[in-house]
C-alpha cells in the first residue's frame, strides 16, 4: 500500500469536505431534486453522478494504484486497496429537500475496512475514523452509548426492497416487542455514524451495499462498538445484513435478528 492509513484518512476527510460544498450548494434546488428511479424506493439525481465523479477523481489523483468502487458508476481497478464511495447516501431525502443525507468514503485494505469518513454537509458533522487510530465527530473523540436496556434504546431499522418486506415486518416486531425504539431516517451512512456518536443505540437492516454502511462500520468499532461480519458475509460486492450497536444491546440484538456480533461467538 503506498501512502499511509494516516494519509488516506486525511485526504478522504479533505475530499468528503469539499464535495460537500458542492452538495450543500446544491441542495434545495429544484433542478437538483429532479430524479429517476432505479427500482422501488430507489431515487437517483443528477448529483449524485456528479459528486460520485468529483470524489472518485480526487481521490485516484492522490491514490492512483488504488482501486475505486462506486455506487454510480460500480467498480475499477483492484479489489483490495480500495475506496469505497456512496456520493450520497439518503438519496430519497436530499430529493425531497429534507436535510438528512451524506457523503461516505471508505477505504479496505487486507479484506477489512480500515478508513471510514462521513460528512453531512447540512449540519456539518464530519464522523472520521481509522482502524487502531480511534472515531471522532468534528475533532472530537466519539463513543457509542452505554445503553444495556433495550427498553430505553433507539435502534433504527433500514430496509429496502432488496429482502421481502415480510422480513422487515417480523424484525421490527420483534424490536418493538422487546420495548425498543423504532427509528428509520433513510440514510444508512448516517444512522451507523449516529451508533458510532452515540445518538442511536443500534442500526439494523437485512440486506444493504457496501457503499452505505462500510464508513460506518470503521467507526462504530473504533468508537467501541460491535457490528457483524460484512465484509465475510460477501458484502463488498453483493451487498449483506448490517447490525451496528452498542456493546451492551449485543447479546439482545443478536437474538433478534439472528446475526452474529464477535462478542459472543
Ligand atoms: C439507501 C439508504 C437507506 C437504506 C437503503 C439504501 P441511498 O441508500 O441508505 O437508508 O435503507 O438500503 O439503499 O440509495 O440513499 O444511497
Amino acid at each position: 500500500m503506498v501512502g499511509s492509513l494516516e494519509a488516506r484518512l486525511a485526504r478522504a476527510v479533505e475530499v468528503a469536505r469539499e464535495a460537500g460544498v458542492v452538495l450543500r450548494e446544491r441542495f434545495g434546488h429544484r433542478e437538483a431534486r429532479a430524479y429517476v428511479m432505479k427500482g422501488s424506493q430507489d431515487f437517483l439525481t443528477e448529483v449524485d453522478g456528479e459528486i460520485e465523479t468529483l470524489v472518485s477523481g480526487l481521490l485516484q489523483t492522490s491514490f492512483p494504484d488504488d482501486g475505486i468502487i462506486g455506487e454510480e458508476h460500480g467498480a475499477t481497478g483492484r479489489l483490495d486497496g480500495v475506496w469505497v464511495i456512496d456520493p450520497i447516501d439518503g438519496t430519497s431525502n436530499f430529493a425531497r429537500g429534507i436535510a438528512h443525507f451524506c457523503i461516505s468514503i471508505a477505504y479496505v485494505a487486507g479484506g477489512e475496512p480500515v478508513v471510514g469518513v462521513i460528512y453531512d454537509p447540512i449540519k456539518d458533522d464530519l464522523f472520521a475514523a481509522a482502524t487502531g487510530l480511534g472515531a471522532t465527530l468534528n475533532g472530537e473523540r466519539m463513543q457509542v452509548s452505554a445503553a444495556t436496556d433495550i427498553r430505553a434504546a433507539s435502534i433504527e431499522c433500514g430496509w429496502s426492497m432488496r429482502r421481502p418486506v415480510a422480513d422487515y415486518i417480523a424484525l421490527c416486531g420483534r424490536v418493538m416487542e422487546r420495548g425498543g425504539g423504532l427509528y428509520r431516517c433513510g440514510s444508512g451512512a448516517l444512522g451507523v455514524a449516529y451508533v458510532a456518536a452515540g445518538r442511536l443505540d443500534a442500526y439494523v437492516e437485512l440486506h444493504i451495499n457496501a457503499w452505505d454502511v462500510l464508513a460506518g462500520v470503521v467507526l462504530v468499532r473504533e468508537a467501541g462498538g460491535v457490528t457483524n461480519d460484512f465484509m465475510g458475509e460477501g458484502g463488498l460486492l453483493g451487498g449483506a445484513p448490517i447490525l451496528a450497536c452498542a456493546l451492551g444491546l449485543a447479546a439482545v440484538l443478536q437474538d433478534i435478528t439472528g446475526l452474529r456480533l464477535p462478542v459472543h461467538d
